[in-house]
């Protein structure tokens, strides 16, 4: 089984690059997977981003800086992309195009329309496959929340809180990236860098969301550029966003708010789930990865239990499973989940999928409801 391989060529060298790498190095940690990414080709504009890998990937035959490149190298099967946002939809593009298989980071095109190309080109080819990044719903204790959506635990949902948080911007004086410009990031500011990972189990667990009514902050106007001039921050950095959703299989409605704020004292990727129904609630932060919060309901006494989670994942790993889980974890697992549905056609379980092309649609369609929503101060309906 473990010699079956699938060649992927990187596009986009940074951060997320650097990521997926280091899973691909370290696959024997995986138990029982039927196919091992193999990186056989590597594009970023900076070359300066090329030895890292090739000192640590003697697979890698190709080094280019076009990606049309990479896309003419025949033993390119799937592509990683992770460039910035302005470039998500001619580059997503080009790859499936090509007839690669894609995994897409987030916001999967930097606006609707960007994004909507993007769906059109994934339509017209079917035999790609094309996921798109998420992997806060792989913590051990998300999938176990995960796990009692799918088996309806939680009785009729009462209200959910989920969001995802970070704070290094507090610093006036953190240099601008592409990060906080809005022709590179886009308008949606901090909804499209952080909005995806927050909104994935509630659209997978199949809750409508029917409006929003957005508060949207610009807390840092300026910052300072690579020559320490003070230039415009137009980027939104907070969002909180109100909606009203519903279960599938219910009229009656619950207040699910959504949290993707880069100005929160004091946290650092703090993503986030809270869930109160009439039977169960649960509750998870990032901020204590091992500990699960669940209070479960039958009449009598309601108290909350807090569960230590170990190493308890989709996709069996070396790991003992009283161990901890981290960051990194969920980006191997997210690729095991990748890797897997590539194969058997069909993801393992429901909450143990990457984000699909749809799903980020979905997401699309609320983050531009909220810039609306923002300008007209009102609520607005979702189509
Ligand atoms: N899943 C997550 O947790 C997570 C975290 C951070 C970022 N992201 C997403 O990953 C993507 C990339 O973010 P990052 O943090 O890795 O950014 P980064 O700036 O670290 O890396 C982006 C890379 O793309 C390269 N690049 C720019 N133009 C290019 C081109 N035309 N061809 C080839 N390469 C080009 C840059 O040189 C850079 O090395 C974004 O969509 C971002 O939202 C996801």
């Amino acid at each position: 089984m473990k010699d079956k391989r699938l060649k992927f060529g990187i596009i986009g060298l940074g951060l997320m690059g650097r990521e997926f790498a280091s899973s691909v190095a370290r696959w024997c940690h995986l138990l029982d997977s039927p196919l091992t990414p193999e990186i056989t080709a590597i594009c970023d504009v900076n070359s300066a981003l090329f030895p890292w890998y090739t000192d640590h990937f003697p697979s890698i035959k190709q080094q280019t800086k076009d990606y049309r490149e990479l896309l003419r190298n025949p033993e390119v099967e799937a592509i990683f992309c992770a460039v910035p946002h302005n470039l998500h939809e001619e580059i997503y593009c080009a790859c499936i195009n090509s007839g690669r298989h894609l995994m897409g980071e987030k916001p999967f095109g930097i606006d609707k329309k960007a994004n909507e190309n993007i769906l059109k080109m994934v339509g017209a080819h079917p035999e790609c496959f094309v996921r798109c990044t998420s992997q806060f719903p792989f913590f051990p204790a998300v999938q176990r929340i995960c796990g009692m959506i799918e088996a309806g635990s939680f009785g009729q949902i009462i209200e959910v809180n989920c969001g995802f948080k970070h704070s290094s911007d507090l610093d006036p004086n953190k240099p601008i990236n592409w990060k906080r410009m809005i022709e590179i990031n886009g308008e949606y500011g901090c909804m499209g860098d952080l909005g995806l990972h927050v909104c994935h189990v509630p659209f997978r667990a199949g809750w409508k969301i029917n409006n929003v009514r957005a508060i949207l902050s610009n807390i840092m106007k300026e910052r300072p550029d690579a020559q320490k001039n003070r230039v415009p921050c137009k980027t939104w950095d907070n969002a909180t966003l109100f909606c009203e959703a519903s279960e599938a299989h219910r009229t009656d409605c619950f207040p699910l708010t959504i949290k993707t704020q880069r100005i929160a004292p004091g946290e650092k990727n703090t993503w986030y789930l809270e869930i109160s129904g009439t039977k169960a609630c649960a509750g998870f932060s990032t901020k204590n990865p091992k500990s699960l919060r669940i209070l479960e309901y039958q009449g009598g006494e309601q108290v909350w239990q807090h569960i230590d989670m170990g190493h308890e994942t989709a996709f069996k790993t070396i790991t003992g499973g009283i161990f901890e889980f981290g960051f990194s974890d969920a980006i191997l697992q997210m690729w095991a989940a990748f890797m897997y549905e590539y194969y058997h056609k069909q993801p393992l379980k429901k909450f143990a999928q990457c984000a699909t092309p749809q799903e980020a649609a979905l997401s699309h369609t609320l983050f531009t409801a909220a810039l609306m929503s923002q300008i007209e101060q009102q609520t607005i309906p979702l189509e």
